[in-house]
């Protein structure tokens, strides 16, 4: 099973620890969000795997870290300035704001029982376009509209790692094809955020930019639309949640020949299975649009230089070949966030105890469960067992994330571990002290089987790496 919907992963999330609504003492900010103890465990653990799969056990893909306010140039000659907006429409009875290709999925502030334009009273504005990029102005300025200091947060990772192409290039000595990886933060000043982490203005990206030769993009493309199917199913999300959806010429963002998205059903309650499925990820042919528009040779029919202000060409030398030119690039992009609600609905699951009591058990792989292991005395007063439980959870952190919990009954304290998703529960009782040996209790089947302390961490070890 899967949460039946997003609102439930929000009360877990605020109950647990995971994610909490940002300046909440200050009546909140719309649409941001903070990572709470356990949020920020889970979030790391999914850009861990992600850089691992990537970084550490291919052999063709380099780390980036760039930064996030760049030269305003980068954005004028990526083509953001000109083109990275949204339709807006304004409603002039209700005064409120729309994207005009997101209609369908808001309400009319008339009527709420019907999207914007379909109540008789609703009379909405002609559309006009809204830059999504959020502007700053850089260093001690006189006027806040100086355009000398205007700068902006960068809306994708992206564009740094194409500025970067020929640090890169020659100092890891790298022969096409090869990637390179970034995980950062992007903002974006959407119109409509919502959906609690699925659309925000603030979120993080983990981008990859692989650079091949022309003639082999198209299928180098279906190797990253498969590849990450497999690294998404990785995480636990079943193969019936995600599917894969063509985008349309009229769909293409202004660099991309072809662009394939990963859908996942973020919206399992509504009726219509159109309706179920939102944007996971995109992977973007994005030909050699970007070291083109950021190189200084590049000219037009007239001889004019297309971009007079980089000092750099991004073009490749191929030694085998002796030819020149800009590489292709296929771009798998996707967002921590939309990651990180994916695996918590689809790791939700609910199962009924003895006493006919609902409990709810998330189901995260052992990789990016927040906590691999609790250990809980059985008698809190006893202070024998007491320090045996933290000796044992000292010992066993270095090689895995462990805690120690006495602030309940042992029933409420499983219950609440079920509900973070911690795969093992390691009880310390009376016994114990005699037979040197522990419980350990299995997340999901609820078994438990007799452990020797001296064999522990490695059985432990044995078991979180299925
Ligand atoms: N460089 C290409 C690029 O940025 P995108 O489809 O606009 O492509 C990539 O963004 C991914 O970033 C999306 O598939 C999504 O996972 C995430 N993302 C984009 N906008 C977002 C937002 N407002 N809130 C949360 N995640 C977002």
């Amino acid at each position: 099973m899967a949460a039946p919907n997003i609102e439930t992963i929000v009360s877990l999330s605020k109950r647990r620890g995971f994610v909490f609504p940002a300046s909440d003492i200050y009546g909140g900010l719309g649409s941001s969000w903070d990572y709470g103890p356990l949020g920020v465990e889970l979030a790391n653990n999914i850009k861990q795997s992600w850089w691992r799969w990537l970084v550490y056990e291919r052999d063709d893909i380099e780390g980036l870290d760039s930064s996030i306010i760049q030269n305003r140039q980068v954005w004028k000659y990526s083509g953001h300035e000109q083109t990275f907006h949204d339709p807006l429409v304004d409603c002039r009875t209700c005064k409120e704001r729309f994207r005009l290709d997101k209609l369908q999925d808001v309400r009319c502030g008339n009527n709420p029982a019907l999207h914007p334009g379909e109540d008789r009273q609703c009379s909405l504005t002609k559309a006009r376009e809204f830059n999504l990029m959020f502007k700053t102005t850089v260093g001690a300025v006189s006027a806040d509209d100086d355009p000398n200091a205007l700068a902006y947060l960068r809306p994708e990772t992206a564009q740094g790692i194409f500025i970067n192409f020929a640090n890169v290039l020659n100092t890891s000595r790298r022969k096409l094809p090869f990637g390179i990886a970034q995980i950062g933060k992007a903002f974006r000043n959407e119109v409509t955020p919502g959906n609690f982490i699925f659309r925000t203005r603030e979120f993080e990206q983990m981008e990859m930019e692989y650079f091949v030769r022309p003639e082999d993009a198209p299928r180098v493309h279906q190797e990253w639309i498969d590849g990450f199917l497999a690294w998404i199913r990785s995480l636990g999300i079943s193969e019936d949640n995600l599917k894969l959806y063509e985008q349309t010429r009229e769909e293409l963002a202004h660099y991309s020949e072809r662009t394939v998205d990963i859908l996942y059903r973020y919206f399992p309650e509504r009726e219509d299975d159109e309706k179920q499925w939102d944007e996971l990820m995109g992977i973007a042919n994005r030909t050699d649009y970007d070291l083109r528009v950021h190189s200084k040779k590049p000219e037009n029919e007239e001889g004019k230089r297309l971009n007079p202000d980089s000092t750099e060409d991004l073009s490749y030398f191929d030694d085998a070949t002796k030819q020149r030119f800009y590489p292709y690039v296929i771009e798998p992009a996707i967002g921590v966030n939309r990651t990180l609600l994916a695996v918590m609905m689809d790791a939700y699951s609910e199962k009924t105890n003895d006493k006919g009591e609902t409990r709810v058990i998330l189901k995260l792989t052992p990789e990016l469960a927040p906590i691999k292991v609790a250990v809980l005395p059985l008698a809190k007063n006893k202070p024998e067992i007491v320090e045996m439980a933290k000796n044992i959870k000292r010992d066993l952190q270095p090689s895995m994330r462990a805690v120690y919990d006495d602030t309940g009954g042992i029933g409420k304290l499983y219950a609440r571990q079920d509900e973070i998703g911690t795969p093992f529960c390691v009880t310390v009782d009376h016994e114990s002290l005699m037979d040197n040996a522990v419980t350990v209790r299995d997340r999901d089947t609820w078994e438990q089987e007799r452990i020797s302390v001296s064999v522990l961490k490695e059985y432990l070890s044995e078991c979180l790496k299925s």
